[in-house]
């Protein structure tokens, strides 16, 4: 499997032993960033980067790693297409892909010990989407997405930046 991976510094350590044991695994790792955990960085742009890497088919699954997942987890969810999800354990990880059918799976680097953190990741695409009942809220998601964009793309056009003094 192709996979994007990305981090902040809070992330970097957790991202590389994730990164490394999707490697050791067969698959093919895209490493996005960060690249130092001594040097802050912010984390929409690493969250956004793995989003896009997923929604463009670029990637087939993200990993995202921040302090606690959930900074790059909101970041990811702002890329029309992404459903990213904060998991903790492989139960949160495996019913993320089961029934909310998630593409981009998040961790935190400062929460997780190693040991659970790879698992959950294993979990997460071990396991596949349920379908059934779980597909008409998926629906309901992107009607919602598709509907914000569109309310967006109106307001901007109705009102025109306006001069400020
Ligand atoms: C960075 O200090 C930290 O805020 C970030 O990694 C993450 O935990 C945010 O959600």
């Amino acid at each position: 499997m192709r996979i994007a991976v990305g981090s902040d510094h809070g992330g970097y350590q957790l991202k590389l032993l994730v990164a490394d044991h999707l490697a050791a695994a067969g698959h093919v790792v895209d490493d996005l960033g960060t690249d130092a955990a001594d040097v802050p960085v912010d984390y929409p742009d690493y969250g956004a980067a793995v989003g896009r890497a997923v929604t463009s088919g670029s990637a087939e699954v993200g990993v995202c790693v921040c302090g606690t997942g959930i900074g790059i987890a909101i970041a990811a969810n702002k890329i029309p297409g992404v459903r990213a999800a904060v998991v903790h354990d492989v139960t949160t990880a495996r019913l993320a892909r089961q029934h909310n059918h998630a593409n981009v799976v998040c961790l935190g680097g400062r929460l997780l010990g190693s040991q659970v953190a790879l698992d959950a990741v294993d979990a997460f695409l071990a396991a596949t989407f349920d379908g059934g009942r779980h597909q008409r809220r998926i629906d309901e998601i992107t009607a919602l997405e598709q509907a914000t964009a569109g309310l967006s793309a109106a307001a901007a056009s109705s009102h025109p930046t306006k001069e400020r003094r």
